[in-house]
C-alpha cells in the first residue's frame, strides 16, 4: 500500500516553499507596515459559527464544509475561511475595548470540500486582513490598497482590482425584489440550485457555476441602481480615496462575493492569466457580523488571497527563476581529525551564518562539487595538514580565490569574503 496525499490537498516541498516563505515574508512585512498584528486561531471551531457567519444559504455552507462529531458528540468543523474565526474571538476577548480599530492578519490554511482544479484546492492557504471598528471608507480603500502594493511588490503585473457594493440592511430588499421580477419570467431555464437560491436569497445565483445560468443573469439589475443614499455616498467615497491613492480600479457592476456576511464594499482583484479561478483575493465589508455572532454593533472590513493562486501568478511573473538561497558557508574535510574539528568550527560559525557540511564521508572532490551544487558562497577546507600548522583554506566559490588562513583568523577571513 502507497500512501498519497487526499484529493484536493498537496506537498509544499522545499524546492517550492522557499518561494512561499519570501511570499509570506513580504506579506508579513507589508502588513506590518499597514499596521496589522498577527492573530492564529484554530483550525476548527464550531460549525453553528460558520453557519451563522457565512450564511447558511451560501455554497460554503452547504456543500463544501468539513464537518465532523467529536467523541462527545460536538459538531465542528475545519474552517472554509478567516473572517467567522477572527470574529468569533474578537467578541470573545473584547478586544474592541483597547483598541478603536483592531487591524489583524493571519496566513494559515483553510478547508473547503469542492472539485479541485487548477488553483483550487481543498486545503489551501490563506493570507488576510480584518480591520474591526470603523466605519469609515477609507478602511475599505486602505485595504485595496494593500493588496494591489503587495502584489506589484512581489512583480505581479496586470492585477485588476474590481469592486461593487452589497448594500445595507434597507436597501437590499427591494433589490432582491427587483431581482426576483426580473428573473421570474425565465426560471425555469435555470438549474434545480439556482431555482431553490431564488428563494432563499435570489442574490446568491450569481454564485451559480453554470455557464447558461451566469448568461442568463448577464442582464440583470445592477444594485448600484438600488442602493440607499448612505450605501451610495460610502461606495463613491471609496472610489474617491482609491483615486487619492493612486489605486487603479474598475467599478463590475456583476461582481458578487460566495459570502453572507457582506455590506457595502465588496471587491477581488483578478489576475487574468489563471483562467478559471482568476480571483487572487477578495473581500469587503461586514458591518453587521460582529451583533451578528453575539457582539455590541461594529462595523468592519477585510479581505483574504489565496496564496497557492498567488505563488502561480508569482511563478508566471517571475518565469519560475530564481534559485533557492543555499549556505553561506561550506565546510569540506578529510580524515577523522579535520571531520571533528570541521564540525567545531560549523558549531561556531552557525551562531550567524548558514552553514553545511559533509555527513556521509564522501571524498574532497565531491564535497567540492555539493559546495558549488548547493551554491555555497565560501568554502573551509580543513585538511589535515592545513591542522598542522593550524591552519586551514578558505575559498571564495565566486572566483575560485583561496588563501590560507590561521584559525584564530577565520572568523575575520570568511566575514571580509562575505561582506564582498
Ligand atoms: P473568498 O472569496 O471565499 O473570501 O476567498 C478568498 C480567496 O481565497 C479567493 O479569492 C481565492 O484566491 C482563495 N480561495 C478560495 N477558495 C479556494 C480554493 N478552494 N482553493 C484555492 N484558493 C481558494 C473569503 O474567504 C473571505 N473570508 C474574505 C474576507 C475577509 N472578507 C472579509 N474579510
Amino acid at each position: 500500500m502507497r500512501y498519497r496525499a487526499p484529493r484536493g490537498t498537496r506537498d509544499i516541498l522545499p524546492e517550492e516553499s522557499w518561494k512561499w516563505e519570501k511570499v509570506q515574508r513580504a506579506f508579513e512585512d507589508t502588513a506590518r507596515r499597514f499596521g496589522y498584528r498577527d492573530i492564529r486561531l484554530p483550525v476548527f471551531e464550531q460549525t453553528e459559527l460558520f453557519a451563522r457567519g457565512i450564511g447558511d444559504a451560501t455554497d460554503i455552507v452547504r456543500k463544501e464544509m468539513y464537518t465532523f462529531a467529536d467523541r462527545k458528540g460536538r459538531s465542528l468543523t475545519l474552517r472554509p475561511e478567516g473572517t467567522a474565526g477572527t470574529v468569533r474571538a474578537y467578541i470573545e476577548h473584547n478586544m474592541g475595548e483597547s483598541a478603536r480599530v483592531t487591524k489583524l492578519r493571519y496566513f494559515c490554511p483553510m478547508f473547503r470540500y469542492e472539485r479541485p482544479q487548477a488553483g483550487r484546492y481543498r486545503q489551501f492557504w490563506q493570507w488576510g486582513l480584518e480591520a474591526i471598528g470603523s466605519m469609515s471608507p477609507s478602511v475599505d480603500a486602505e485595504i485595496i490598497h494593500f493588496c494591489v502594493s503587495l502584489f506589484t511588490n512581489l512583480g505581479i503585473e496586470g492585477s485588476v482590482a474590481k469592486l461593487n457594493s452589497a448594500g445595507c440592511k434597507s436597501c437590499t430588499p427591494a433589490y432582491n425584489e427587483a431581482l426576483r421580477e426580473h428573473l421570474a419570467p425565465r426560471l425555469d431555464e435555470f438549474c434545480p440550485d439556482c431555482s431553490e437560491r431564488y428563494e432563499r436569497n435570489p442574490r446568491r445565483m450569481f454564485d451559480c457555476k453554470n455557464e447558461s445560468c451566469l448568461a442568463l443573469l448577464a442582464d440583470a439589475p445592477s444594485i448600484l441602481d438600488s442602493l440607499c443614499d448612505e450605501c451610495r455616498q460610502h461606495f463613491e467615497s471609496v472610489l474617491e480615496y482609491l483615486d487619492r491613492m493612486s489605486v487603479p480600479y474598475e467599478v463590475d457592476k456583476g461582481l458578487a462575493r460566495g459570502l453572507d456576511y457582506y455590506t457595502r464594499t465588496i471587491f477581488e482583484v483578478h489576475y487574468p492569466g489563471l483562467g478559471a479561478q482568476s480571483a487572487l483575493c477578495g473581500g469587503g465589508r461586514y458591518d453587521d457580523l460582529v451583533e451578528e455572532l453575539g457582539g455590541k454593533p461594529t462595523p468592519a472590513v477585510g479581505v483574504s488571497a489565496g496564496v497557492e493562486r498567488l505563488m502561480l501568478a508569482y511563478e508566471s511573473e517571475s518565469g519560475g527563476t530564481g534559485q533557492e538561497p543555499g549556505p553561506e558557508i561550506y565546510i569540506v574535510s578529510m580524515g577523522e581529525r579535520a571531520e571533528r574539528e570541521a564540525a567545531g568550527l560549523a558549531a561556531g560559525l552557525r551562531a550567524d551564518r548558514s552553514v553545511e557540511l559533509d555527513h556521509q564521508g564522501r571524498s574532497m572532490k565531491a564535497q567540492m562539487r555539493e559546495a558549488g551544487r548547493l551554491g555555497a558562497r565560501v568554502a573551509i577546507i580543513v585538511g589535515e595538514d592545513e591542522l598542522e600548522r593550524g591552519a586551514v583554506s578558505v575559498k571564495d566559490m565566486e572566483t575560485g580565490d583561496q588563501v590560507e588562513v590561521e584559525l584564530d583568523r577565520l572568523n575575520e577571513a570568511v566575514e571580509e569574503k562575505l561582506a564582498k
